[in-house]
């Protein structure tokens, strides 16, 4: 359903690497809403994604640009003004690796070159983007910026490794830059806390399976899928939340304020009962 929310919006959306990725979701339903925005992602992605077909779909144009270097960002807000005719209305942060993760290191025997990598992608990168496009005085006044994260900013999920540090950084960002965002500009900064979800960056982590499938019955209205992401960002995007700034949102069907639910109690004493 379309409820015209972002009509005459603009922005920019950072991390559609295939219609899995929240960042995808994202982008049909802003074009459903009305909105019109510039495709972004990393060149490497650019080869190996299917950013091709959502810029067609959505009538966008695609401009590379690596989330770490500031050359790229410069290059892609000043093409997307150009581009979008005036500045950005709203700006999606949906970008996370660690290559400890993906190598299989584990936290207690981290590569630190691949953790500097990992932090500057994650985490780093959505300063960079902050100030980028703070310098420019690209954004409108009331815009609004949203960066995806995940609880284990707040809570041990050991596996996570240390995605779960760049995720806490990324979270302090928002609001450290959403304050001189919002005092200087009116432009609002907040991440959401989603749950797992089956993308490629989610799949990449140990166990990944069991993962998605205990936090589904932790929580009591279930997992929130990609298009639930989608939907929530898009009312941040939109004049309904013009007030909402420097929050660490939650879009996890209940999981973070969760102990422990009946089912997931149930199976626990099932199979101690089996010993
Ligand atoms: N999938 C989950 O379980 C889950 C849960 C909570 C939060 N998140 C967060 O959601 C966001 C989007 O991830 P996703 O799950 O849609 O996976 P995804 O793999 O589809 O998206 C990650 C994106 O990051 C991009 N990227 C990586 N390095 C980059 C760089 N240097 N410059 C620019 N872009 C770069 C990738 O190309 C990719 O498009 C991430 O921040 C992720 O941590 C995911």
């Amino acid at each position: 359903m379309s409820y015209n929310l972002l009509k005459g919006k603009k922005g920019i959306i950072f991390g559609a690497l295939d219609p899995n990725s929240i960042a995808w979701k994202t982008a049909e339903r802003v074009h459903e809403e009305g909105g019109e925005f510039v495709l972004t992602n990393a060149p490497i992605a650019m080869r190996m994604g299917q950013i091709d077909a959502l810029a067609e779909k959505t009538g966008s144009q695609i401009i590379p640009a690596d989330a770490t270097s500031i050359e790229d960002l410069e290059n892609l807000v000043t093409k997307s003004m150009e581009i979008l005719g005036g500045k950005i209305d709203f700006v999606l942060h949906s970008i996370g690796m660690s290559v400890n993760v993906r190598k299989g290191r584990p936290y207690t025997d981290q590569n630190y070159d691949w953790t500097q990598k990992g932090t500057d992608v994650s985490a780093m990168s959505f300063h960079k983007v902050m100030q980028t496009l703070y310098k420019n005085d690209a954004m409108n006044e009331w815009g609004s910026i949203v960066a995806l994260s995940y609880m284990a900013a707040q809570r041990v999920f050991p596996d996570y490794n240390d995605m779960a540090d760049n995720k806490a950084y990324l979270e302090s960002i928002a609001r450290s830059f959403g304050f001189f965002f919002g005092r200087d500009k009116n432009v609002r900064v907040n991440t959401i806390s989603q749950s797992p979800t089956p993308t490629t960056a989610g799949q990449g982590v140990k166990g990944f399976d069991g993962f998605i499938a205990y936090a589904d019955k932790m929580s009591p209205l279930g997992n929130a899928t990609a298009l639930d992401c989608a939907n929530y960002t898009i009312t941040l995007f939109s004049d309904l939340t013009k007030r909402v700034t420097l929050q660490n949102l939650y879009n996890d069907g209940g999981f973070s304020n969760m102990g422990v639910s009946d089912y997931v109690m149930d199976a626990f004493v099932d199979s101690q009962d089996e010993k």
